[in-house]
């Protein structure tokens, strides 16, 4: 395959209705920010965008059940995505929005242009309508069971339990989801694209074309699309939420999320050129931009056939070159899933691992559902974190330049005569950077990975053989030596991890004192001159323990049982073992009166409290404040364990512990229903 000049890179736009959670991470973002900081990193022209896809039903439904209007919803979101992603260092030149103005004007021009070519079919039907709600059912807002798998909870444009593609027609026993009620059918007009028409066209690009260079999964699906022959799809809705159609006739109606969706990708590089006083066109009009789009696989459909007869039938732009569309990640075992909170969200994610994102970014880039579905586990994680990422990478790191501060005032010695030990690390250093591209270059994110890993376990195995420790008694000229062949094996973990790990990359950059390394250098063992100065040593990774996993576990425990007795099936914890009346006597409670509060600092969840219980006060720290807040809690009475063991926590020590009842949403005092003597002895 030839050269190409310039490359543009698209990740699928997420919807603004809802937070970033890692599956979206592992899907797309995580894998398209690696290539593409590897493409800059070796020099490429590069444009990266993203941005939010504001329209769709499902936005709609939100902003109804929430009481709020679409727009306020998308600003919500869009805003916190935008920052989740910063937050994570995915490094796009643009992050966009479908509701901008020049989304719209795009969009709608797009559709102009197709139109006067005669790419459309207008087709006059009936389609499901809500009396009630007054509105037409299009896509989400009409459920009903899945025709393929008897899903009751499948979609008019897709069942989410089979993933089926479906029409509102194929659903069984179909209703509205505003109200419930039974549709009726009612006459409208729409514009159809007719997919069929592209058939021969798809079997000829697709099919033949790029059997050998799209990932299995990918080529897969469109196979099997393709094979069963494809209908016109429809790309006006009758809606007041999205791109209006821009056609007298066609008032009231907007176009198919999914038509301008994509079309957001043209929308966000315009934006970018203005901004940057680029020409647009070049990224999607000339024949040497390479055009990549980066998916999850329920997006597959839309981007290899439906916008490539899109692209195709306008006849101005490139077709995408790849689709290396990932699988899905699971959670412990379970689908994710938004509206069950059965995820990891990225915001909470940093609130709880403060400056961890290359942890996170790590483990999913070494557990990337490449090829099938996969599970990110909380013990993975941790392990992925402390005997990878700091027994190997962090640890190789610091060992280098922690033995040059200490024995060479931090200054880089010089280099020595290679010996069998250096002459392997120097081929694996040499090799590395032309592997990983190449892996790189397939989509190989995983391999990718795992390459650059076993280019640190080379420097450890390096300074294991060579022993530099000992060495340095005998010979400071030879130690001096290994210390070179070390440290510029580590500027070359500078360049090489600089597209999976970008936050500890700027770290050990610190710890070497030198500026960004690129591409092009790597494989060079003297990055570093003779004399250099080193930065400060540091951690790159702390140790994740035990504590920190259990808590995460038991937050998902928690979502479990809540989704447990939201669907109605209430568990209870299991009785505990019999205990006699002499065990139950050794417990001293006793009726208290909180007498003052405030909230501990740090702590979300501690309040302290001050207790009378008759014949003293008693400090008590209680983990309600989520609850609870101090002002409501003064003067209430509640019962108080008077002679457990003193506690410390944060500094302070807790004397008592008061009772609670506690099912998954509520956490309350258990307190006599009428005041009664402070110390008041339960039983
Ligand atoms: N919003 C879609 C999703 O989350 C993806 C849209 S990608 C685009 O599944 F191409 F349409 F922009
Ligand atoms: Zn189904």
């Amino acid at each position: 395959m030839a050269e190409k000049k310039r490359h543009t890179v698209t990740a699928a736009l997420p919807y603004a209705n809802g937070p970033i959670h890692i599956g979206h991470l592992a899907g797309v973002y995580v894998p398209a920010d690696i290539y593409v900081r590897y493409l800059r990193s070796k020099g490429e022209d590069v444009l990266f965008v993203c941005g939010s896809d504001e329209h769709g039903v499902p936005i709609t439904l939100r902003a109804k059940k929430e009481g709020r209007t679409p727009q306020e919803i998308v600003d919500i979101y869009h805003q916190q995505i935008k920052q989740s992603f910063e937050d994570f260092g995915m490094s796009f030149d643009i992050y966009s929005r479908t509701s901008s103005p020049t989304h719209h004007k795009t969009a709608g021009e797009y559709f102009t242009t197709m139109l006067e070519k005669g790419c459309f079919v207008k087709k006059d039907g009936e389609q499901y309508y809500d009396e009630q709600a007054g509105q037409f059912l299009a896509d989400r807002y009409i459920v009903g069971t899945c025709p393929r798998c008897s899903f009751d909870g499948a979609y008019g444009d897709q069942c989410e339990k089979c993933g089926a593609t479906l029409s509102p027609e194929e659903l069984i026993g179909p209703r509205s989801a505003l109200s419930g009620d039974q549709p009726v059918k009612k006459k409208t007009s729409h514009w159809y694209i007719p997919l069929n028409e592209y058939e021969d066209w798809l079997k000829e690009w697709i099919i033949e074309g790029h059997k050998k260079d799209w990932k299995v999964n990918v080529y897969g699906q469109c196979k099997s699309w393709i094979d069963q022959g494809l209908q016109p799809r429809a790309v006006t809705r009758d809606l007041d939420w999205g791109v209006e159609v821009p056609l007298e006739e066609a008032k009231g109606k907007v176009l198919y999320v999914w038509f301008d969706a994509p079309i957001g990708y043209i929308s966000a590089t315009k934006d970018w050129a203005t901004e940057q006083g680029k020409d647009w066109e070049k990224y999607w009009k000339s024949e040497d931009t390479k055009l990549v789009h980066f998916i999850g696989k329920d997006n597959i459909v839309f981007h290899c056939i439906i916008f490539p007869a899109m692209l195709k039938a306008h006849g101005d732009y490139v077709l995408p070159e790849n689709v290396p569309a990932n699988e899905f990640m699971n959670l412990e075992g379970e689908k994710i899933s938004t509206s069950r909170n059965w995820a990891v969200w990225l915001h909470e994610y940093l609130e709880e691992f403060p400056d961890q994102q290359d942890v996170l970014r790590y483990t999913i880039c070494a557990n990337a559902p490449e090829t099938k579905d996969n599970d990110f586990t909380w013990k993975d994680f941790q392990a992925r974190n402390n005997s990878e990422l700091a027994a190997i990478l962090g640890n190789f790191i610091k060992r280098a330049v922690d033995f040059t501060i200490k024995n060479f005032d931090g200054q880089v010695p010089e280099k020595g005569e290679y010996f069998d030990p250096e002459k392997e690390l120097e081929q694996r250093v040499k090799d590395a950077p032309g592997k990983i591209g190449m892996a790189l270059e397939s989509y190989k994110f995983r391999e990718a990975l795992t390459l650059l890993m076993e280019v640190a376990r080379a420097g450890n195995k390096y300074l294991a053989d060579t022993e530099p420790w000992k060495v340095i008694k005998e010979d400071k000229a030879r130690a001096g030596a290994i210390m070179n062949m070390a440290l510029q094996t580590v500027a070359n973990i500078v360049i090489l991890a600089e597209p999976f790990l970008p936050f500890t990359v700027k770290r050990i950059r610190e710890m070497l004192n030198v500026e960004p390394l690129t591409w092009p250098h790597a494989g060079n063992l003297e990055l570093l001159t003779t004399g250099h100065q080193l930065g400060e040593s540091g951690v790159l990774f702390k140790q994740i323990e035990d504590e920190s996993i259990a808590l995460q576990v038991k937050k998902l425990e928690d979502t479990k049982a809540e989704n447990r007795a939201d669907d109605g099936q209430e568990s209870y914890e299991p009785i505990k073992g019999e205990i006699n009346f002499d065990d139950f006597l050794k417990l001293d409670i006793r009726v208290g009166e909180i007498i003052n509060a405030e909230k501990m600092p740090k702590s979300k969840k501690l309040l302290k409290l001050l207790i009378d219980i008759g014949s003293e006060k008693r400090t008590v720290l209680s983990g309600i404040a989520e609850h609870y807040s101090p002002e409501e809690v003064i003067g209430q009475q509640v019962s108080v364990i008077v002679n457990l063991a003193p506690r410390k926590m944060m500094g302070i020590e807790s004397q008592g512990m008061v009772l609670m009842g506690e099912d998954h949403k509520n956490i309350r005092f258990l307190k006599p229903d009428v005041k009664i003597k402070n110390g008041s002895i339960v039983r």
